[in-house]
């Protein structure tokens, strides 16, 4: 028989008016590292955090089994005990709160009257070590990259003995780097007999790390396969019920010669007066989709986050929208200017977390559903469903709130909100991150019509196929600075990467 560490039989859990999971069946080895994959909305993270308890026994249906024997898990305590440890979608460490605390939150240790923080900063080195991480323990959390987080959290769930341990999309926002430690650990974890649930959007990513893969779709287990017996074009098959034959539906266009965009000889700097991006000179054509490729940190966002307005620091050089010269000082002028800005962390600038689709979507292009003064009800519905259905938005209504979708569900509303102002410039930062493959193509195909109606298109993205896949042009960033510039047909990732990593020196 086999010896499977964990075991979900027929669950199915339902919230007001979606069947998130019907009848799963879901299976683990002991020490395997097992893939879960599936559309936005497919499941995956319902059916973890049911395994975790975070959904009790009682508000789901089916039996739950770790090491061939029934657990019912009242809370996340129990399971936990158990030796379950989940790092969950969007991160949950206290941002205020230094590495230690977070670590040690909740902990024995930090409930004795006297808190023994030599011992608490010894331990927390151990903790840290384990998973590569050297950093001061007493640094608060928020100086640390999105990556260094996860492996902060990591280091948590590892201090307690982990048999099952969950990562649910860990590596959404990581640098190669940093993806390349946590891989590091994953193997060694597994080595250790560590069983790991793996969900990730990114393939390539599956193929290279899982022994196994899991795919639902719609709430229903399709199938579960040895990871010899897939490749990416069968695993995407599998999650998207058909063919998905080509990934970037690029259209070959004329582009003219009006410029949406001009920027020259701009340089900007930080409150502290640190220079952010440094003597910018680029244009954006209407009709154009302008790839931004580089590392992280190499300063892309910062450079257009401070063109919208959102930097507060000072600002030289010439910006020209629309053949105008522009000043943009505040987010609201650049709104104003026809500038739309989809931010990479949709959590802390893209939503609003507990109010609902309709309103979300409306919050910038308010001005197209006021009448009278007052939000229009019926435009307000009409437009956010309009932009929604495109979209495939994967939503019981538009009446639930956006806290409660799935996490590519809740991008997908990011991307309405922006387009729905019927921008003239689109920045688009990381947009399909978290976004499932099938998604990815309808974002895709909007981001051709739009630029077929004379939007200029700014795509800024970690993924060099997708920059290679979409781009007119691609420009490449290092260090805050423009260090190189392709069209399409010049443009290849070892060029690029050349440029990225700052010179002529590699290769
Ligand atoms: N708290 C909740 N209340 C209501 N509906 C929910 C809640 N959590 C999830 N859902 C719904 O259950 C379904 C499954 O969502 P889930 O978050 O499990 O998807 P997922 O596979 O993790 O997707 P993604 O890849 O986008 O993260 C979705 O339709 C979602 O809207
Ligand atoms: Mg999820």
């Amino acid at each position: 028989m086999e010896k499977f560490a964990l075991e979900m039989k027929g669950i199915t859990k339902e919230f007001p008016g979606v069947k998130a999971l019907d009848q799963v069946t879901f299976s683990v080895k002991k020490g395997e590292i097992h893939a879960l994959c599936g559309e936005n909305g497919a499941g995956k993270s319902t059916l973890m955090k049911v395994l975790s308890g975070v959904y009790p026994e009682g508000t789901y249906t089916g039996k739950i089994f770790i090491d061939n024997k029934e657990v019912h898990f009242r809370n996340i305590k129990e399971s936990q005990d158990a030796g379950i440890a989940i790092i969950y979608q969007e991160l949950a460490l206290i941002s205020e709160l230094s590495i230690a605390e977070n670590l040690f939150l909740g902990h024995d240790l930090m409930r004795q009257k006297v808190i023994n923080w030599n011992e608490i900063y010894r331990q927390a080195l151990i903790a840290l070590k384990k998973v590569g991480l050297e950093v001061d323990p007493q640094l608060p959390v928020k100086h640390l990259t999105v990556g260094k987080q996860q492996l902060v959290e990591i280091a948590k769930a590892l201090m307690k003995k982990t048999d099952i341990l969950i990562l649910d999309e860990p590596t959404a926002a990581l640098t190669e780097s940093d993806v390349a430690i946590l891989v590091k650990l994953l193997n060694e974890l597994r080595e250790e007999g560590v069983s790991c649930v793996y969900i990730s959007h990114k393939l390539g990513e599956v193929m290279e790390l899982a022994d196994s893969v899991t795919i639902l779709r719609d709430g229903k287990t399709i199938c579960t396969d040895p990871i010899a017996e897939l490749n990416e074009e069968k695993i995407i098959t599998k999650m998207v019920g058909r063919e998905l034959t080509e990934l970037f539906p690029y259209e070959k266009r004329s582009i003219g010669n009006e410029e949406v965009l001009r920027v020259e000889n701009y340089t900007a700097y930080d409150k502290a007066g640190k220079v952010v991006s440094s003597n910018i000179n680029f244009n954006l054509k209407k009709g154009e989709i302008l790839g931004i490729s580089g590392l992280m940190g190499a300063g892309r966002s910062e450079l257009f986050i401070s063109l919208f307005g959102g930097l507060p620091g000072k600002k030289e050089g010439t910006v020209i929208i629309d053949g105008k010269k522009a000043t943009i000082k505040t987010p609201a002028q650049a709104i104003n200017e026809g500038l739309a800005y989809v931010s990479e962390d949709r959590k802390r600038y893209g939503l609003v977390l507990g109010m609902n689709i309709t309103q979300n979507t409306t919050l910038i292009a308010l001005n197209k559903v006021m009448k009278l003064k007052m939000i229009n009800k019926a435009i307000e519905i009409k437009s956010a469903q309009e932009i929604t259905d495109r979209m495939k938005l994967k939503a019981p209504n538009l009446d639930v709130a956006v806290g409660k979708l799935s996490g590519g569900n809740q991008q997908k509303v990011v991307l309405s909100k922006w387009i729905m102002n019927n921008p003239k410039l689109l920045i688009l930062d990381e947009p399909t991150r978290g976004i499932d493959v099938g998604a990815k193509y309808e974002i895709y195909k909007i981001m051709n019509e739009l630029v077929a109606q004379g939007v200029g298109i700014v795509l800024i993205s970690s993924e060099l196929p997708e920059v290679l896949g979409m781009s007119d042009r691609i420009l490449v960033m290092s260090e805050g600075q423009i260090t190189g510039e392709f069209s399409r047909e010049e443009a290849t990732q070892e060029k690029i990467m050349v440029c990225a990593t700052g010179g002529e020196k590699i290769g």
